[in-house]
């Protein structure tokens, strides 16, 4: 089931986040997020969260700020029936444009993103933290 994130689902978002990405967000982080102008949706499985994303809304313009799938269930298509499902509910907001950043070493995500029709619109040099110092941002933007 998918539905949209509540802020008593961050102790199971947490988990995953802390599982799956290099610089994982902190608690505090989501808080702020949840609290300004995000919307958040999350995949429920036998009433546990395996996937969530989060973006950020502004007038016609949507910046997806995180997404993640519990490391279990990564490859079983819930990543790609996340993305879908919160691009069907930006259209019906009447978004016009969706952005995202992703590092430039993550083929899976890069891969889930083209699929999706997303195309690379600019880099960001050193964005990322990582082990060896920085890594570059891609850019990507979809027109809804
Ligand atoms: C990126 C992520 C969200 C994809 O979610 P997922 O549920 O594993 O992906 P799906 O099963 O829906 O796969 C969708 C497409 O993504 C790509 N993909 C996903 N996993 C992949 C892998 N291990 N290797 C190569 N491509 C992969 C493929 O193009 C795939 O389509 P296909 O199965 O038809 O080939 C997930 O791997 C994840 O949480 N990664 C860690 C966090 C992260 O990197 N978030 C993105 C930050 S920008």
């Amino acid at each position: 089931m998918i539905r949209s994130l509540k802020l008593t689902d961050l102790p199971q978002i947490l988990l995953i986040e802390e599982a799956v990405h290099i610089s994982p967000w902190t608690e505090s982080t989501f808080k702020t997020c949840l609290h300004s102008s995000c919307a958040g949706w999350v995949i429920e499985l036998d009433r546990k969260i395996i996937a969530f994303l989060v973006a950020s809304l502004h007038e016609d313009e949507c910046h997806i700020l995180n997404i993640g799938v519990a490391r279990e269930h990564q490859r079983q298509g819930f990543g790609r029936e996340l993305m879908l499902h919160a691009l069907a509910d930006l259209t019906v907001r009447r978004v016009k444009v969706v952005y995202l950043e992703v590092r430039r070493s993550n083929t899976r995500a890069l891969s889930l993103y083209n699929q999706l029709n997303f195309k690379k619109i600019g880099e960001r040099k050193a964005y990322y933290p990582a082990p060896e110092g920085a890594e570059d941002a891609l850019i990507y933007a979809k027109l809804l």
